[in-house]
């Protein structure tokens, strides 16, 4: 597990290993824009402030990838023990 912070909202929530990011974000009554759900639509594409995703997205490039700075929270994880969103 690992736990993310939403930055504008000043709130952290844990991601257990059994749940998206998604799914906790909903259980704690927040709507993010999603389509696929599947990574590969890229619609619910959220900026990376600090941490390092871990990604399972088909949807970024390589070098996007690397950069770290953007993570699809619908599929992807975090690496670190802290993931800090921009939203
Ligand atoms: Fe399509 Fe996340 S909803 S990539």
């Amino acid at each position: 597990e690992f736990v993310v912070r939403l930055a504008k909202r000043g709130i952290e929530l844990v991601v257990p290993s059994d749940k998206a990011i998604i799914d906790v974000l909903r259980e704690a009554g927040i709507e993010i824009k999603t389509s696929c759900e599947q990574g590969v639509c890229g619609t619910c594409l959220t900026p990376v402030i600090e941490g390092e995703p871990e990604h399972n997205d088909l949807y970024l490039t390589d070098d996007e990838r690397e950069a770290g700075r953007l993570m699809t929270p619908c599929v992807s994880r975090s690496k670190s023990k802290l993931l800090v969103l921009d939203m």
